[in-house]
Formats: structure tokens, C-alpha cells, sequence
């Protein structure tokens, strides 16, 4: 055959595909998502094998080792106690709480770690919502927008306090950004970021991670405050309120499913992109590779490389850890 161009020239061995590689997955890009609780015991979790609800001490422990592969940043994600769940989430900014004392902790055993938290109520909320119920005369639940913002700015500023480098507001109420931003700001914290839940879908795909901290909303679902999955240009409107209002680092979440979204997220903005790979995608890729027919390792670099191709400067994944090793093995 006479052809002036041949795609496989570029392919044919190990060195050239190297060289016209337009994506690569780094362990500078990873975060990793952490559970822990008040116990003393370190827990399995049920609905997502291979992860664990951590003791203090098991939480220090597993950041460490964290940073002894390279990752560079943690999300904080506690189980509160039932009994200091309530109505009015008061916990959320308890200085003396399980986050804050997370935040310190780690800061003191590992302090070039940069610790993330995120802000919402969910676990802190008797009926597992991310902002303030109420109920309107009808009996239907209504999620309060600005009373929440108000709690919000008192939780981000908790974990301010404690040393948390950048938080994550994951609630999707209008406004909380601009107003943590200047919550922020006026106690000083000028330096601590905003990662901001810009894109959150009402998604399916939270499952487990609901499971793992027993915060499922009690009634109702999230779909008043979160996206709905059919929408993309409502996607850009958020992203634009956000910029606006002060974030540094704009997320899309879930991450697989949402791909096209995190493509036009990243066409639309100068800002760093987050993407979330969350527990359902997590558990999904989990339990199709307890048997023989996938290869664990392959299908998550290559699930994350996908993300990183679609535009996320960076990915939360509960593979984390499990991606820097086998980065470090040269098996990308
Ligand atoms: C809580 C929060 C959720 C997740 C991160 N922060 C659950 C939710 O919105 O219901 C989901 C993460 C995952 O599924 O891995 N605001």
C-alpha cells in the first residue's frame, strides 16, 4: 500500500509512544478523600471494600503514609457521633470538634500536608441534609439558603482556625462562596483557598459514601440544592457565580460520568479544575475487578487518566494511594 501518512509510525514502540503522550497522570495531581471517626477502633467500611473509618491515631497514620508516596493533599471527611447531631448542625463549628482536632493533629505529625475540608452539614445535621430543614405548611421539606450560608461561614472559619489549608464547600447553596470568601477575609484568613463544589450533581453515585459515614438525608432527596444530571449550561452559570465570587479551585463532581462537564468546565475558565471520583464509581470499579475478567490497576489508571484528559488539573480518589504506587512502579 502507498500511504504518505501512517498513524501507527507514532506507536510502534514504548520510547516513541512516551514522547507523543499528550496526558500523563502525576502523583501531584491526587488527593485523597479520608474517613475517620471519634472511636479508638479503626472500621471497615462496608460499602466501599479496601477503605476504612479511621481512629485518630489509624487517621495520623494513613496520612503519613500518604505523604511518604508523594500525595500532597487530603480531604477531611468525619463521622460525628448521633448524639451531637441536632437541628441547627451547631457542631459543624465546634473548635474543640473531631475536624478541627483532625486538622491539628495532622498539621502537627505531617504539617507540609495540605489539609482540605469540607464544609457542608450533612454530618452534622439530625436529618442528613446539607443545609437547615424546615418544614413548609404543606409538610414538604425546604433547605434554608441563607441561614445555611450563615453556619457555613462559622464552619469554614472553625477549620480556618485549626490550620486547614484550603476548604471545600460541598453543600451548593447560592452565595456561600462570596460569603466565606469575606468571612475569610475579615478574621484574616486571607490565605486560606476556596475549593469550591462548583458543579455538584444530584447523582446516584454517593451511595456509598453516604453509607460510610451514615449521612444519608433521613427524608427526602438532594435535588433542590444539587444539579440535575441533565444539565450542562447550568454547569457554566454556577462556574461563573463562583469565579465571581472568589474561588480558587472550581470542581466537578462525579467525575466519570460527568466528563463532557469537566471539559467544558475547563474550556470556560482559567481557574485550576477539580474533579471527584466519588465512592460509586469507586465501589463500581472495585467489585467488577474482584474477579479475573479486568485487571484492577489498568482500568483505575486508565479511569483516571480519562479525567485528567477531559481537563481536571487534579482528582480526588479513593484509589489514591493505590495510583501513586503503581505510578511509581512505571505502570502508567
Ligand atoms: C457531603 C458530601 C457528599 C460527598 C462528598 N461530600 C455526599 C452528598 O452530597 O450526599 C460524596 C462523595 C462520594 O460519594 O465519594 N456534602
Amino acid at each position: 500500500m502507498e500511504m504518505m501518512i501512517r498513524g501507527r509510525r507514532n506507536r510502534c514502540s514504548a520510547a516513541i509512544r512516551g514522547l507523543v503522550r499528550e496526558n500523563r497522570l502525576a502523583v501531584e495531581d491526587l488527593i485523597l478523600p479520608v474517613f475517620f471517626h471519634e472511636d479508638s477502633e479503626d472500621v471497615a467500611i462496608a460499602s466501599m471494600p479496601g477503605c476504612t473509618r479511621w481512629s485518630m491515631a489509624g487517621l495520623l497514620k494513613e496520612v503519613k503514609s500518604a505523604y511518604e508516596i508523594g500525595i500532597r493533599a487530603v480531604v477531611l471527611f468525619p463521622k460525628i457521633d448521633d448524639a451531637l447531631k441536632s437541628e441547627d448542625a451547631a457542631e459543624c463549628a465546634n473548635d474543640a470538634g473531631l475536624v478541627p482536632k483532625a486538622i491539628r493533629a495532622i498539621k502537627e505529625a505531617c504539617p507540609r500536608i495540605c489539609v482540605i475540608t469540607d464544609v457542608a452539614l450533612d454530618p452534622y445535621n439530625s436529618d442528613g441534609h446539607d443545609g437547615l430543614v424546615v418544614r413548609d405548611k404543606n409538610g414538604e421539606l425546604k433547605i434554608l439558603n441563607d441561614e445555611t450560608v450563615e453556619v457555613l461561614c462559622r464552619q469554614a472559619l472553625c477549620h480556618a482556625r485549626a490550620g486547614a489549608d484550603i476548604v471545600a464547600p460541598s453543600d451548593m447553596m447560592d452565595g456561600r462562596i462570596g460569603a466565606i470568601r469575606e468571612a475569610l477575609d475579615d478574621a484574616g484568613f486571607t490565605e486560606t483557598g476556596i475549593l469550591a463544589y462548583t458543579v455538584k450533581y444530584a447523582s446516584a453515585f454517593y451511595g456509598p459514601f453516604r453509607g460510610a459515614l451514615d449521612s444519608a438525608p433521613k427524608e427526602g432527596d438532594k435535588k433542590t440544592y444539587q444539579m440535575d444530571p441533565g444539565n450542562v449550561r447550568e454547569a457554566i452559570r454556577e462556574l461563573l457565580m463562583d469565579e465571581e465570587e472568589g474561588a480558587d479551585i472550581v470542581m466537578v463532581k462525579p467525575a466519570g460520568p460527568y466528563l463532557d462537564v469537566i471539559a467544558r468546565v475547563r474550556d470556560e475558565t482559567t481557574l485550576p479544575v477539580a474533579a471527584y471520583q466519588v465512592s460509586g464509581e469507586y465501589l463500581m470499579i472495585k467489585s467488577a475487578c474482584a474477579g479475573d475478567w479486568l485487571d484492577e490497576k489498568a482500568v483505575v489508571m486508565e479511569s483516571l487518566l480519562g479525567i485528567k484528559r477531559a481537563g481536571a488539573d487534579m482528582i480526588l480518589t479513593y484509589f489514591a494511594k493505590d495510583a501513586a504506587k503503581w505510578i511509581h512502579e512505571g505502570l502508567v
